[in-house]
């Protein structure tokens, strides 16, 4: 039997699902796409008639919002509506590693799955195709069939002709290039059971992805792909910091090693960027899912290997922070640090798990001053974040009194000025904006003896050479 989408409903406006669902509705415009939340405040900023607001900063969203909006692209928080007039819905809602209870601190919660999946029983109408965005441990698409079916749910007659198929489609569009992932994918993975649900699927992706891109698997191997992607990635940038803190301390270059490994074709040179850590809402996440599934299967030494890659990646964050606080002659107390970027990586504005979290809090315990400077995170997240509120402070002469008591941050709106009297700069995000900085400018208004601390590898060693500031950069040994 051939089914035809014409209506869909994604449970979750986040970063996921609103583009995930504009690029649908952009590119099939006989589909009605319906992006449904229960956060008022979000819906309301995807709903604003000023695109600066939108909840979300992609490069290219805001163009396609404009087209498609209130078109074949509605954003609402009447779950309900949407639910019972959609042939298929996305789940697309936020898996958080648990807090508490079994599996703490490891397993993913899935209370919000099972909300949506309860959701969908009740309202669904006809035969939906139910499919998994959210990234999710193995076998959950057995859990969302049991809810979907669940008698509790069947009790009511009117709902007794309700039919349900579960597909699994794990996203795998990283933030920052998010649209241009979505509308040239490596790959799109779909995992299921039923060929005409798949057929279904696939149809909607065909619109514009070449069919020999689109992949069909079981559905555990789906769901189980999802995490390995994520846990390879993150093993590799894991791998390239390790190297880079033994260039530090052999003479050799990060930058170098990668370049000559990365020829080698079945290494492949991406990915292989040294940095402060990697960060975002997902790596950590995956891989602990990951160690938890295999702590569950009986298998520890498989569980240590995965942990392996975030329990270094929490040392490299403190060994930069470390380094910065040795450089500046073992104490940070009353010297001030400008930090560029805050955000996990460049063109995004999401700080979930930046690195830049754990070495701003070190920084700010051993008593700096900090002046954090961030293109597209505002000052509240950047609080929530370290769970401390800036110090406004608007008289220079009072913020210089203020600096020798250290141990606290300010907001830096611009970088006008930002500057003066600084002991040192440190980059934690790659925006393009910080490769233009003068250095010899800037060298004119630092403290002496002053750092810069380039835990990006974006500025050219060049660039800093005729000036009187110390230049430390990530994995460059040749500093020995
Ligand atoms: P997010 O937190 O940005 O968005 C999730 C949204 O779901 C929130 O707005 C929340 O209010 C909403 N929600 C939760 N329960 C709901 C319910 N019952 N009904 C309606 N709305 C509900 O999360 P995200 O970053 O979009 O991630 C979503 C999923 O996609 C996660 O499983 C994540 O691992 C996966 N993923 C994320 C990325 C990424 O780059 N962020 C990439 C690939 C996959
Ligand atoms: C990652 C994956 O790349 C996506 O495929 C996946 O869909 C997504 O996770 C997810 O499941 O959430 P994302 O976290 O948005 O995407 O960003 P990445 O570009 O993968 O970067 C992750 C972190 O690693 C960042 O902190 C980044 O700065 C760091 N990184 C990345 C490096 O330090 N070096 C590199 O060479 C690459």
């Amino acid at each position: 039997m051939k089914i035809k989408i014409r209506n869909i409903c994604c449970i979750g406006a986040g970063y996921v699902g609103g583009p995930t669902m504009s690029v649908i509705a952009d590119r099939c415009p006989n589909i009605s796409v319906n992006v449904v939340d229960v956060n008022k405040e979000r819906i309301s900023l995807w709903n604003s008639s000023n695109l600066d607001d939108l909840p979300i900063y992609e490069p290219g969203l805001a163009e396609i919002i404009k087209r498609c909006r209130n078109k074949n692209l509605i954003f609402s928080n009447d779950v309900e509506k949407f639910i019972s007039s959609a042939d298929m819905i996305f789940i697309s809602v936020n898996t958080p590693t648990k807090q508490k209870g079994i599996g703490a601190g490891k397993a993913s919660d899935l209370k919000w799955v099972e909300a949506s999946a309860r959701q969908v029983a009740l309202f669904a109408k006809g035969h939906t195709i139910v499919v998994e965005k959210s990234t999710l441990p193995v076998r959950t698409a057995e859990v969302i069939k049991e809810i979907l079916y669940s008698k509790q749910n069947l009790s009511n007659n009117k709902r007794c002709s309700s039919t349900f198929e579960v597909l699994s489609n794990p996203e795998f569009l990283a933030e920052g290039t998010a649209i241009y992932d979505l509308e040239n994918p490596d790959r799109v993975l779909i995992g299921g059971e039923d060929n005409d649900a798949m057929e279904a699927l696939t149809n909607i992706y065909k619109n514009w992805v070449p069919s020999n891109k689109i992949l069909h698997t079981n559905i555990w191997s789906s769901e189980l792909a999802k995490l390995t992607a994520n846990a390879f990635l993150a093993q590799r940038v894991s791998s390239i910091n390790s190297i880079g803190a033994l260039c530090e301390a052999t003479g050799a270059d990060v930058r170098e090693v990668a370049k000559a490994i990365g020829y080698d074709s079945r290494i492949g040179s991406k990915f292989l960027d040294a940095g402060p850590g990697f960060g975002g809402s997902c790596f950590k996440k995956d891989i602990l899912n990951l160690v938890y599934l295999s702590e569950y299967f009986g298998l520890k030494e498989v569980a240590n290997f995965w942990n392996s890659v975030v329990t270094f990646n929490t040392w490299h964050q403190h060994r930069i922070s470390r380094l910065i606080t040795k450089k500046l002659f073992g104490t940070l107390s009353g010297k001030k640090i400008v930090v560029l970027g805050f955000a996990f990586k460049s063109n995004t504005n999401d700080t979930r798990e930046s690195a830049a979290i754990q070495i701003c809090k070190n920084l700010i315990e051993e008593g700096a001053a900090l002046f954090i400077h961030d293109p597209r995170v505002n000052y509240e997240q950047i609080a929530k974040d370290l769970n401390l509120k800036p110090l406004f402070l608007s008289e220079k002469d009072e913020k210089a009194k203020l600096q020798s008591l250290g141990g606290y941050w300010d907001n830096l709106e611009s970088l006008e000025n930002a500057f003066e009297q600084a002991d040192a700069v440190l980059v934690l995000t790659e925006w393009a904006e910080y490769k233009k900085i003068d250095w010899k400018d800037v060298s004119n208004k630092m403290r002496k003896p002053s750092w810069l601390f380039d835990s990006r590898s974006i500025i050219d060693p060049k660039k800093v050479e005729n000036t009187n500031i110390n230049f430390w950069r990530i994995g460059d040994g040749l500093q020995l």
